[in-house]
């Protein structure tokens, strides 16, 4: 689908995306691109760095890929600085880099924990504190005149209820939606800088979705899904351009759940008609039944 937004609100602005080169980070690396941003992707895989660098390329995006892992404090620092060398400044985080698989609690190590507690949370917070003294108002690179930054944190809506199987990756999401409440608040008020998050539902044409969404469990779930399908990159995208870009500038601190609605889904226990009969009944019962004599024989 063609984008709703003018293509140059992000026109002028350097982005930097962990997870960037694949999935969701890779879609809003393009459509950030297409509305104007310079584009830096970070990544642990080379082969998939140059894929998309050569994609974005291809679309006349100025794109450029760095290796590093989210995990490791001077991969972090690194390739921050090297955004910055080449771009001359940076304006947009978006830290989408996360590792899943599907696993019982009892199955789990506590390594199984820890690696994505690790690469989700820790990652994120190192990517964050390595990138403010770019970001923040005023902040090296960034002319006096400009705001502070932007940061935008992929979580989901796991942690919202409890999810089967996915104790590891709740746990780090729930400490990734602190972590944007908490530094909106510190650095919205220190910095001029917005920090928000969105939380995708299950999204079309992932690795979390195969992962963690067989074929077989994903056409059960359309039957209690309001919208009744799996989502699109491009809904997570356009969602990241409204934020980045000025229309989003009163939003800080805000988590936006791009799901159809499904963390509020719940299996229909009742038929329509079945409620309407039932209701009718009940109501005629409850309004004969006497009201204020007591019936307790005690
Ligand atoms: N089931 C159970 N435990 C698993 C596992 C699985 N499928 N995959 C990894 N682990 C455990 C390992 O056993 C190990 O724990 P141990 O030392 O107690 O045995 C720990 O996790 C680390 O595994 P390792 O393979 O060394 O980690 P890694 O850093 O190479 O890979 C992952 C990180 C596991 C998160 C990997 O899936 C990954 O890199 N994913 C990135 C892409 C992705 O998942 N995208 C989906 C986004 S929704």
């Amino acid at each position: 689908m063609d984008s709703p937004f003018n293509a140059d609100v992000l026109k002028g602005k350097v982005a930097l995306l962990t997870g960037g080169a694949s999935g969701i980070g890779f879609e809003i690396s393009t459509q950030f691109g297409k509305h104007g941003a310079s584009i830096a992707v970070m990544g642990r895989r080379k082969n998939v760095l140059d894929d998309a660098v050569s994609a974005l390329n291809s679309l006349g995006i100025p794109a450029v890929g760095f290796e590093g892992d989210v995990r490791k404090q001077e991969d972090a620092q690194r390739v921050v600085e090297a955004t910055v060398k080449h771009f001359g400044k940076l304006d947009i985080l978006v830290n989408a880099a996360a590792g899943n698989f599907l696993i019982s609690a009892e199955d789990l190590s506590p390594n199984g924990f820890k690696t994505v507690m690790d690469i989700d949370s820790v990652g994120t917070f190192t990517m964050c504190h390595e990138a403010l003294k770019y970001l923040k108002k005023g902040g090296q690179g960034r002319s006096s005149s400009s705001s502070g930054g932007f940061i935008l944190n992929i979580s989901a809506t796991l942690h919202y209820t409890a999810s089967w199987y996915q104790i590891h990756v709740s746990a780090a999401k729930a400490a990734v939606d602190a972590l944007t409440r908490n530094l909106a608040l510190e650095w919205g008020t220190d910095y001029d800088i917005r920090v928000n998050g969105i939380a995708p539902g299950p999204i079309g044409d992932t690795a979390g979705l195969s992962k963690l969404l067989p074929q077989e469990i994903n056409n059960k779930m359309r039957e209690n899904s309001p919208l009744y399908k799996v989502g699109e990159k491009w809904d997570i995208a356009m969602a990241a351009v409204y934020l980045a870009s000025d229309a989003g500038k009163y939003i800080n601190g805000s988590i936006l759940p791009i799901d159809g609605g499904l963390w509020l889904s719940k299996p229909r226990h009742l038929s329509k008609d079945a409620v309407r009969q039932v209701s009718r009944a009940v109501e005629k019962r409850s309004r004969a039944a006497p009201v204020g004599i007591p019936t307790s024989k005690l």
